[in-house]
């Protein structure tokens, strides 16, 4: 399957710099994109960047949306909102949203489903803490992760899984070739057994730390999809050695 490379910007950028990036990263893809290439801007900046992306082939994302269609939500973006601004896909349940707004699997399924009905891809991240890992409870974690945040309805035209360790993102540790590949089967598995023979077909990411580096190797991993990037998505050298490795992936 055509793999998935991912930036997630995070709380970063403004219009000057990002417009700098973009430019950079559209030099970049103008022999054409090895893969499929998402990028998920700070939602301030998806209008501007949807333009600035234009033509590139590059699709846009949100790092998060609300579980409702609209309403009195002080501060919130609502799924048909990123659509509106040309998004394709959107990110819920990263760990970072998880821990800094508590948000339960039930809330990512109800927001997953509320990207589908946006006509958006919902990428649900999920991953153990290393207190988890440490007791050895990182496969039944991840497993009740998926079991509870994947919304019915879910097929592999409309979501996308990534595999985010806790412990590994924005750290510089990575998780092992061999821990990616024995979580990333058992998702499959699961995927498998919930939806069928379509289980195979949705895309499974590895995020946590991936650079230049390391990317290969990780996408490499059987049952590995693409990546999700978080820091070396901010420097278009570093994202673009990253998706190039997803050519092969
Ligand atoms: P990182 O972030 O690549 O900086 O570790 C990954 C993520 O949070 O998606």
């Amino acid at each position: 399957m055509r793999s998935l490379v991912a930036g997630n910007w995070k709380m970063n950028g403004l219009a000057s710099d990002a417009l700098d990036r973009a430019q950079a990263i559209c030099a970049k893809a103008g022999d054409g994109l090895p893969c499929d290439v998402l990028v998920c801007p700070p939602a301030t900046l998806i209008g501007t960047m949807t333009r600035a992306f234009q033509d590139s082939g590059i699709t846009l994302g949100g790092q998060d949306c609300h579980a409702e269609d609209s309403g009195a939500y002080t501060g919130d973006v609502a799924a048909p909102m990123l659509a509106d601004l040309g998004c394709s896909h959107v990110i819920v349940g990263h760990s970072e949203r998880r821990r800094d707004h508590a948000e339960s699997d039930a809330l990512i399924a109800s927001k997953a489903a509320a990207a589908h009905r946006a006509g958006l891809v919902a990428i649900i991240c999920l991953g153990e803490s290393a207190t988890e890992r440490e007791e050895g409870r990182a496969s039944d974690v991840v497993s009740a992760q998926l079991a509870g945040s994947l919304p019915p309805g879910a097929t592999p035209d409309n979501t996308v899984v990534a595999y985010e360790p806790v412990w590994a993102i924005g750290t510089g540790n990575t998780a092992t070739p061999a821990d990616v590949a024995e979580i990333h089967a058992l998702l499959r598995q699961q995927l498998v057994a919930a939806l069928g023979e379509d289980g195979n077909n949705v895309r499974l990411l590895y995020g946590g730390s991936v650079n230049a580096g390391n990317a290969d190797e990780l996408l490499a991993v059987d049952h590995v999809n693409g990546a999700l990037v978080g820091g070396a998505s901010l420097k278009p050298d570093d994202f673009w050695a990253i998706v190039s490795a997803g050519r092969s992936a």
